[in-house]
């Protein structure tokens, strides 16, 4: 029976890198809808759920994707609501790449360390990536401290991750270069960097000096960098005393984490592989 995955996603046109990496993770077929409505996942999800029964439905699975996370995580919702009983597929949320990015950010700064009681700052938390970043690093023991530009914005952000994830984060205020000594100086060890494309957090100069900081990793791979004198292949390179990850060596673990997680899917029809369970199956994967 061949192995397929529906591919469902908001945008008009369905992601050309979500489908090659199906591919090569070992899917013989992929269904790939674009522009799917909420109304319209219902019978989307039914051609998956009656098909092929018992043993069989294992070969199928739904792949959520698309740019706007929270259209895609109603996608999710629905998909999840319209399967009843033992009559359901494996499903794999990762819009926009959020999921599989956090797992393999976090997974580099963990790997092989202890991090309980480690303080994390995760710059510019209050998008898909950082926000799930920042929940992962929180249940590996680190206090994690979330920036944003404006303090409103951090505070929203830390409030729904208590409310949805039970977990505790502190919400501090980086409106620019100025800010993130004084946040620093707090004795941050960990410094995660998921701004938008193109956005610089940490200059050099103030890393550089920052004595309780020992690893930085960036996940912005579009010039200017998100750290001032990173690499974006840097891989556990040590510069001025401090470990460096650059957001190519973490782009090179989130494929093989993507991947890993598609495979996963055709292994039984339940799995539900949202940021926490990749996470787990990222820690599998050598870092
Ligand atoms: N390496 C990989 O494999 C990989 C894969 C996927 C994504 N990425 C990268 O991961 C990063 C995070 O992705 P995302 O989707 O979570 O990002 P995002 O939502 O586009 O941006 C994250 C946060 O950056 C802040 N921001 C936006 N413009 C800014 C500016 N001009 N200066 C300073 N801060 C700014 C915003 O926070 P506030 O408004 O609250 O300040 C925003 O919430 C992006 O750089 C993306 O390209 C990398």
């Amino acid at each position: 029976m061949k192995k397929i995955l529906i591919h469902l996603e908001s945008d008009s046109q369905a992601s050309v890198f979500d489908q090659i990496t199906a591919y090569d993770a070992g899917v013989d077929q992929v269904l790939a809808y674009g522009g799917v409505r909420i109304e319209e996942v219902t019978n989307l999800v039914y051609g998956a759920m009656f098909t092929r029964g018992g043993e069989g439905l294992r070969n199928t699975a739904i792949f959520i994707g698309g740019t706007h996370v929270p259209t895609a995580e109603a996608l999710m919702k629905k998909v999840q609501d319209t399967f009843f009983g033992d009559v359901r597929v494996s499903v794999m949320f990762d819009a926009n790449g959020s999921n599989t990015t956090a797992a393999a950010l976090v997974h580099k700064i963990a790997f092989g360390r202890n991090l309980h009681g480690k303080k994390a700052l995760v710059l510019a938390g209050t998008g898909p990536v950082g926000i799930r970043a920042a929940i992962l690093l929180a249940r590996e023991g680190c206090e994690v401290y979330l920036s944003s530009r404006q303090i409103e914005r951090a505070r929203e952000v830390a409030k729904h991750i208590l409310e949805n994830n039970g977990v505790q984060v502190i919400p501090v205020e980086i409106s620019g270069a100025k800010d993130v000594p004084g946040v620093l100086n707090q004795g941050i060890n960990i410094a995660a960097c998921c701004g938008a494309p193109g956005a610089q957090m940490l200059d050099l100069p103030t890393w550089s000096k920052a004595s309780s900081l020992e690893i930085i990793a960036d996940i912005n791979a579009v010039n200017p960098l998100g750290v001032e004198g990173i690499k974006v292949t840097d891989n556990g390179k040590e510069r001025e005393g401090k470990i460096l990850y650059g957001a190519i060596a973490i782009g090179n673990l989130k494929m093989k984490v993507h991947r890993a997680s598609v495979q996963a899917l055709f292994e039984s029809n339940r799995l539900v592989l949202d940021f926490d369970s990749i996470y787990e199956l990222a820690k599998k994967t050598e870092a």
